[in-house]
Parts: C-alpha cells; structure tokens; sequence
C-alpha cells in the first residue's frame, strides 16, 4: 500500500486569507467574497463545537442573488479549490419530486461522493506513479528484450568467462533499450502482454439501470468469474498504461480511499445550487407551472441541506456539514418565497453586482486565469507574442458593455465572445504568420468589432 497522500489536513484560512485567495481570480464582488468565507470558516468552526450545541447550529448555507455572468459560479468553485473540497454543481431545474421522472435529490450527493472517490484515487495514482513506474519500465524490457538465457541448462553449460561475456552484452543491450524506451523512441513498438479483462459492457447495463446507484457492489455480486486473463497486443505506450493500472489496482487499498473520500465529503463538500429561483413560485402566484411540484422539490430538497444520510455505493454519507451554496437572479421571485423552512436554512443572502466598464478591464488582465492571459500563452505556442494597448483593453470593456446595454446582459461571458470575434483571424493565421510580434491597437479593434457592435441583429449572432 503507497503513504497516503490523504487526510490533507486543508490548511485552515481564516476569512480575510480566503478573501484574499478569491481576489485572485474574481473581481470585485466583495460582499459576497466575505459572506462565502466566514461561510467556510463557519462550518469549520462548528465542526470544533462539542456537545449539545453543536447540533443546534445552523449550517451556515448562503444564497447568491445576481444576474447571469457576474461571478456566482466562478466564486463558488474557487471557494471549493481553495478549500481542497469536493465540489459539485447542479441545476436545481433538474431536480423532481421523488416518483416523477427527473433526478432525485439523493443523487447530488451520490454525484458529490462519487467526485471526491474519483480524486481520491487519482491522488493515490500521482503518488503511484513514483514507486511503480521503475518496476513496469522492467517489465516493459523484459518484452522487449529476449531473456538472458532459455533456461538454467544453457547458462550451466557455458564456461566462466562465457558466461560473462554474455551477461555484460545482455546488459549493455538492456540499458540501450532502457534510454530508446525513456526517450520514447519505443513508443509504437508492438508488445503483448497478459491483462484481466473484466465484464464492463454487463456492469455498465446493470448500473444505467441503476441498481449500482443503489450501493450494490457488481464485481463482488458477479464473483471472480466476472473477470479473465487474456493475451492481447498493443502498442508499447498503452502497455505502458495497462501495465501500471493493473498494478495499481492491486496496490491500492480502495477501503481507505473510500474512507477518506467519504471523510472529505461530509466534512468538506460543497454543493452549488444553482437556478434555485427555478424551483420558487412567488408569493402573488405569477409563476409559471406547475406551483405544488416546485415546493415539492424544495421540501424534498430541505432533509439533505437540514442533513440527513444518504446511502451512496460507497455507504452512507451524512449531509450534516456539507455546505449549500444557493445561486439564481430573483428577477421575477425573492427568497422570500422559499418555503420557510428552507428559508431558515440559506440565513445567508448576498447580492452580487452587475459588472460595467471598469469590472470588465480588470477582468479582462487581471484575474490569474485572465482571458487576456490564455490567449496570450495559446498563442506564445506558436511563437506568437501577442500584445493590447491599454487603449485596446478599454475599448473591448467599453464594447462589452454596450452589446450587454443594447442585446441581453450576461456579464462578463460577453467578454469571450467578443474576444474570439477580435481575434479569429490571427488564431487562423497564427501558424503562418511571418511577424511573430502582434500588437491590438483600439483601432484594430474598433476596425474588427464595429460593423457588428452597431448592426444589432449581427451583434446578437455574433458577440
Ligand atoms: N467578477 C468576476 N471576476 C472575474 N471573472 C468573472 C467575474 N464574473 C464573471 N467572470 C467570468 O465570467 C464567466 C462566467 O462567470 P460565472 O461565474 O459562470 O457566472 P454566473 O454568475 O452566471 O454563475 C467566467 O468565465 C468567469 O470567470
Ligand atoms: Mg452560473
């Protein structure tokens, strides 16, 4: 079994390092980047509660108020990043009363488990890779490589010196095929090699139908005949991946890596709720459809935010401290028309503001995943060094604007668009390209971006 790389102790931030971690990558927003962060610091200072107490706090749940593209989800997730948190984000419109068609609310944290198992895993893999890729590079020689020998009676036969001679050629044969094999130069060679094959096609039947769901263990149900050895031939890379997986598996001890998943889930996930104004029905009986299914989805909602256990094929998982980050426009409903119950237990309730002109500057550089930034390292790909004027960057903001002002406003998503539109032509070229050195001016973009910007209907299409 490798050192677990698990029960990362995540480093306890206090709200102001979180805030601080967040401005990272998201700006402005400062109301909400406080409220997710004593949130976070909340749920972690009441898993410290002992006693009674304890169960009679109230999780900390939150739900964001804002239009489309201003950060809601953004926030959220890097929230979950930077809390090492297994994280997931569903649409409250997928979500029906239990006995309708459409997805019970169980299966967010079926969905959430399954995550962090799957991290989990790959976590172990990384560390994997250290201790067993030396022993498949032996074995990958040994395929490649015809043995020293057919058996004991030949090496016996020959004479001392023979003998060495034959073990130094073997050798120095070996390290040669070892530094074509690192070099990658082996790569496509053909090898063969023993592997298990395993019934998936029937699992996967048994499992759309859910009964995996269910926490009914396949493999185990279908004994050891589920499985065969088999002979098959492939290129040596993916012999390579072969190899390793089968030796992981059987390294690996999946009970600890279950355990420590389902640790992270309870103690540590975070479910984004989004749309949850979807699933409201205002208070003066203006929305749309079906009212008494709405509010049913919220009281079916209500046990797994209050925290109940939900029974996942990797056992029960208890919701008790998982966190509930709400999100939705309230455009049409207030969170007043929640259910009182649920209400009660989404205390917290941030605005998140529209985005103008100057958000979207600093969005467009700032942020270290910046849009400026990828294309700027997409490009550097092909040695094309690519540069915006500050003039540039304040007309692209100052369109966005605009286009958001006169089509529809989603926010900062309308700064992707228009960045494509910008820049089609060079992402075309790029390879091509004889001046490697490509600086945007505010006339270029004004040249590229204006017949559309005016043309409303274009706009609407193309930006
Ligand atoms: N305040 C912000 N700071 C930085 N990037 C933002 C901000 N708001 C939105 N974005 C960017 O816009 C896109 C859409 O944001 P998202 O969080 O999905 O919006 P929504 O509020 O609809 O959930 C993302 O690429 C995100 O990085
Ligand atoms: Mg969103």
């Amino acid at each position: 079994m490798t050192p677990l790389p698990s029960n990362i102790q995540v480093p306890q931030l206090s709200p102001r390092e979180i805030v601080k971690e967040l401005d990272n990558y998201i700006i402005g927003q400062d109301a909400a980047k406080k409220a997710v962060a004593i949130a976070l610091r909340n749920r972690w200072r009441r898993q410290q509660v002992t006693g009674e107490i304890r169960d009679e706090i109230y999780p900390n749940n939150i739900i964001l108020i804002g239009p489309t593209g201003v950060g809601k989800t953004e926030l959220a997730r890097r929230l979950a990043m930077l809390a090492g948190a297994p994280f997931i984000k569903v649409e409250a419109s997928k979500y029906t009363e239990v006995g309708y068609v459409g997805r019970d609310v169980d299966s967010m944290v079926r969905d959430l488990t399954d995550l962090a198992v799957a991290k989990v895993r790959s976590e172990h893999m990384d560390i994997a890779h250290d201790k067993l890729d030396l022993l498949i590079e032996d074995k990958l020689l040994d395929l490649l490589q015809e043995p020293l020998a057919a058996d004991e009676e030949e090496l016996a036969a020959l004479s001392a010196d023979e003998k060495q001679a034959k073990q130094e050629a073997w050798q120095r044969r070996r390290s040669e095929l070892r530094e074509e094999l690192r070099g990658g130069k082996l790569d496509d060679d053909i090898v063969e090699i023993e592997i298990t094959e395993s019934s998936m096609p029937l699992m996967q039947i048994f499992s759309a139908q859910g009964i995996e769901e269910m926490g009914f263990n396949m493999p185990e149900a279908m004994g050891e005949g589920a499985t065969r050895r088999k002979l098959v031939e492939m290129p040596l890379i993916e012999a390579r991946e072969r190899l390793f997986e089968e030796e992981f598996d059987r390294d690996i001890d999946m009970d600890r890596v279950i355990r420590e998943a389902v640790r992270r889930t309870e103690q540590l996930g975070i479910v984004f709720f989004d749309e949850i104004d979807k699933i409201v029905s205002s208070s003066d009986g203006e929305g749309v459809g079906p009212d008494v299914s709405r509010s049913g989805v919220q009281r079916d909602i209500l046990p797994v935010v209050e925290g109940t256990t939900v029974v996942t094929k990797y056992g029960p998982v208890k919701t008790d401290h998982v966190l509930f980050i709400a999100a939705g426009a309230f455009s049409n409903v207030k969170p007043s028309d929640l259910i009182p119950e649920l209400q009660g237990r989404f205390p917290i309730r941030v605005e998140m503001d529209r985005l103008g002109e100057e958000e979207f500057l600093r969005i467009l550089t700032e942020p270290r995943n910046a849009l400026i930034k990828q294309y700027q390292a997409l490009l550097a790909t092909e040695s094309v060094n690519l540069e915006f004027t500050r003039d540039a960057l304040r007309e692209l903001a100052r369109t966005a604007k605009d286009v958001n002002e006169r089509t529809e406003d989603i926010g900062a998503r309308r700064l992707h668009t228009i960045l494509t539109t910008l820049l089609e032509d060079i992402l075309f070229e790029a390879a091509e390209l004889t001046k490697k050195d490509v600086k945007i001016t505010k006339t270029f973009v004004q040249g590229r971006l204006k017949d559309i910007v005016e043309d409303e209907d274009l706009s609407r299409f193309i930006l």
